[in-house]
């Protein structure tokens, strides 16, 4: 007999109904998986089997051939375990047919027949939204499933309670989203501004950072704080629209990152790829496309914490992210495209050694390591980052002083206001945030009065700064103004944008 059951393959972030065939004949006994299955698929049949067994049916004899289409999808993973013993089941006539087409199956099989949790599920319940389809979810799994409107998702643990559902004999009801996951609330944060001690110039530039959206770079000693600022980055950036929440929590969820039995991810993500990440680790790639860092760092922010450590073709890989907001992975048969906009912080010494800043402690390098240490980072990455600043090793009275600092809810109020502004400013722009304003974009929105202008000059010509860095200078000076609700851009926000060219001094160099 022949039965015809429902499942999903996620493509990049996207995924798309399967159909699985499965036919019982008569003849030798053997199991025959066609339609592009990779291997973890083909290993299903034995766990398949072990399940059936295990979980009181009769595995039929003769032979079943499995047919997943359409056939030009690349299937991988072991979700298809689900579906497939389904199938067996009804073409073995040991389950009801008759609503079997409603429903959509996801999950793997353990060898007792137990359902185990799968990746994508929320792309998955994503693409049935309009199909009239119900999903069969591993109980993990489901409550992720379940924020989707329109799409029941019935929760599941093992493979006897799926048949015993279709067949009538259970009820199962369908998950109810968890509404609060769905509210505008502001999620807690973890880590708090307010724990940071004195670095107020580090501060104002984070609140900067954040308000226009603008990439940063800290060079410091070690132990300065570096880290611990970047941390705490997210926390001052505003809450996560749902539309937002929905698309980062897609590209976490075809990683399999979202923890079991929760929902969608409501904090920004930060992430912090190592210095020996691979180019397909941090840009996303791989035989079967995988988002990479950037991507999971989606909405959120990306520390690179030691800069120059990383390969130099990984940084170089990070300049279509940073450029379009996306990342492209071509395959022979298929185009996917991972989105990839987030905050880039970087983190480094201002030496090998880390001490060359540092007032009490002797810098060992010769002037031809610390050349060579900086020459790694310049060039088409640094010239994505409009703020540099220097961190300054902590003072004793700063670390010992009790009184707490700003908190972060304080801080992300201001940069919420700032960030109104923009949206306002740039709702025909197709922009958000001021460090993404084009060339035009900048000479129409960061005029500057007659005092502001020679600043500028003087900095320009005296200061050595290099022509690339004006329009950047534009950009955080507009920032700067707009956190202070003002119209327009004086000559205070601009040498304070210039402050945050530390780079561009040659200071070390
Ligand atoms: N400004 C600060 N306020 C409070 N603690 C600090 C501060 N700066 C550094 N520390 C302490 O020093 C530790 C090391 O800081 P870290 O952020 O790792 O420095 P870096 O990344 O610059 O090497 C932190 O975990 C924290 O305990
Ligand atoms: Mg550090």
């Amino acid at each position: 007999m022949l039965a015809k059951i429902f499942s999903a393959a996620t493509i990049g972030i996207e995924a798309k109904l399967i159909e699985i065939e499965v036919d019982i004949t008569r003849g030798l006994p053997n199991v025959v998986i066609v339609g592009l299955p990779d291997i973890a698929i083909r290993e299903s049949r034995d766990r398949v089997k072990a399940a059936i067994k295990n979980s009181r049916f009769e595995y039929p004899s003769g032979k079943i051939i499995i047919n997943l289409a359409p056939c030009d999808i690349k299937k991988e993973g072991p979700s298809f375990d689900l579906p497939i013993a389904i199938g067996i089941l009804a073409a073995s006539g040991q389950i009801n047919f008759d609503n079997l087409k409603d429903f959509v199956f996801m999950g793997e099989l353990a060898l007792n027949g137990k359902i185990r949790p799968i990746k994508g599920a929320l792309p998955i319940a994503m693409s049935l939204k309009n199909s009239h389809k119900k999903l069969i979810m591993p109980e993990e799994n489901a409550p992720e499933a379940s924020i989707v409107e329109g799409v029941k998702t019935y929760p599941v643990n093992t493979l006897g309670n799926v048949s015993r559902f279709l067949n009538g004999v259970d009820s199962i009801a369908p998950l109810s989203p968890d509404k609060e996951m769905l509210s505008e609330k502001i999620q807690n944060y973890e880590l708090d501004f307010s724990d940071v001690k004195g670095q107020f110039l580090a501060k104002r530039a984070m609140e900067i950072a954040s308000a226009g959206n603008h990439n940063i770079i800290m060079i410091g000693p070690p132990g300065s704080g570096k880290t611990m600022l970047a941390k705490r980055l997210p926390s001052i950036i505003p809450e996560m629209t749902i539309e937002e929440s929905l698309e980062t929590t897609k590209i976490h969820s075809v990683c399999g990152l979202i923890p079991l039995k929760s929902s969608i991810i409501r904090t920004r993500p930060y992430r912090t790829p190592h210095h020996t990440a691979s180019d397909i680790s941090l840009v996303g790639g791989g035989s079967v496309p995988k988002p990479g860092e950037v991507s999971l760092a989606h909405n959120g922010v990306l520390f690179m914490d030691e800069l120059p450590e990383f390969h130099r073709n990984v940084l170089e890989g990070l300049r279509q992210p940073l450029e379009d907001g996306y990342v492209t992975v071509s395959r022979i048969n298929s185009m996917v495209r991972f989105p990839s906009k987030f905050m880039l912080v970087c983190a480094m010494n201002p030496c090998p050694c880390g001490y060359l800043t540092d007032p009490k402690k002797e810098c060992h390098c010769t002037p031809n390591q610390i050349q060579k240490y900086m020459s790694k980072v310049s060039g088409p990455l640094l010239d994505r980052i409009d703020i540099h600043i220097e961190v300054p090793s902590v003072k004793y009275k700063d670390l010992s002083d009790e009184t707490s600092g700003e908190k972060s809810e304080t801080i992300r109020d201001r940069v919420k206001k700032a960030r109104d502004i923009q949206l306002a400013r740039f709702k025909d722009d197709k922009i958000f945030a001021n460090s993404q304003m084009t060339y035009r974009l900048v000479r129409k929105y960061c005029k500057l009065d007659e005092p502001s202008r020679d600043l500028l000059k003087t900095a320009l010509t005296e200061l050595g700064f290099s022509a690339r860095c004006y329009d950047k200078i534009l950009r955080v000076s507009r920032t700067i103004a707009d956190l202070e609700g003002k119209e327009n851009i004086s000559s205070d926000h601009v040498s304070e944008a210039i402050q945050y060219r530390s780079l561009d001094r040659n200071m070390w160099m």
